[in-house]
């Protein structure tokens, strides 16, 4: 991430916590740290599976900035917050990598059955029945839950090349058949390339595999 080592100088790090699997997902052991700004205020997380950390700093878009900005190259139907509405009325909506649910409360707004999920949940969003703490990984949902996955500047951007395969795999796990999985722009050729393969192979239709531009994946 741009000015990473700066951003992260300033921050202080507290609320070590282990994220609990259930028994019946795979183990690994993912310790979540909470990056802080210097008012206390949760600005992010830092995540570590054994050897491999990643820094998410939180940007809390809503609705109108992820479908104006992030996944309306997508498709016509997808290019404003209304349209994104219509063609998901009666879905089931999992926003994945939730941050602060900005986008899950403008979509549950609009009369959308949107749940957010995320490895840190604020204390206002646990007492919520729209969200619940869970990872990407090991999604907290039986198969085929799903008929849409939102992944706004989360998991597949920022994990590394290597976890990409798991990732698409625990997605599509949850999604119900002709589900849709909306990744915003991951800028990095080698990873889609990856996507593109392992949907080639796994029953998966991906839309395009330009890396500055959002995929839209179909289980099919
Ligand atoms: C950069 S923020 C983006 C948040 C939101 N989608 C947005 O666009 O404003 C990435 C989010 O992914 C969450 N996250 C990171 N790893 C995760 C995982 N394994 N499972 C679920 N959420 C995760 C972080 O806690 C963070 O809230």
């Amino acid at each position: 991430m741009p000015g990473r080592r700066a951003l992260v100088s300033i921050l202080n790090f507290e609320n070590t916590s282990f994220v609990k699997l259930n028994q019946s997902q795979k183990k690994s052991e993912v310790k979540v740290v909470t990056l802080t700004d210097n008012t206390g205020k949760v600005t992010g997380i830092r995540v570590n599976r054994g050897d491999q950390t990643v820094d998410y700093h939180r940007m809390n878009r809503n609705a109108a900035e992820i479908f104006n900005h992030k996944i309306g190259d997508l498709h016509d139907f997808f290019s404003s917050v209304d349209a994104f509405a219509l063609v998901m009325k009666n879905k089931r909506i999992l926003d994945v990598g939730c941050g602060g649910g900005a986008c899950v409360k403008d979509l549950a707004e609009l009369d959308l059955n949107v749940r957010g999920l995320d490895l840190h949940l604020t204390a206002d969003m646990k007492k919520k029945s729209h969200y619940i703490e869970g990872d990407a990984f090991h999604l907290p949902f039986r198969k085929g839950s799903f008929d849409t996955l939102l992944s706004v500047w989360s998991v597949f951007k920022y994990e590394p090349l290597a976890a990409i395969p798991q990732l698409l795999a625990e997605s599509m796990r949850v999604l119900a058949p002709k589900g849709t999985l909306l990744i915003s722009p991951i800028f990095d050729l080698e990873k889609t390339q990856v996507i593109r393969r392992w949907c080639e192979q796994n029953q998966a239709h991906l839309f395009q595999a330009m890396p500055s531009k959002a995929l839209q994946i179909i289980k099919r």
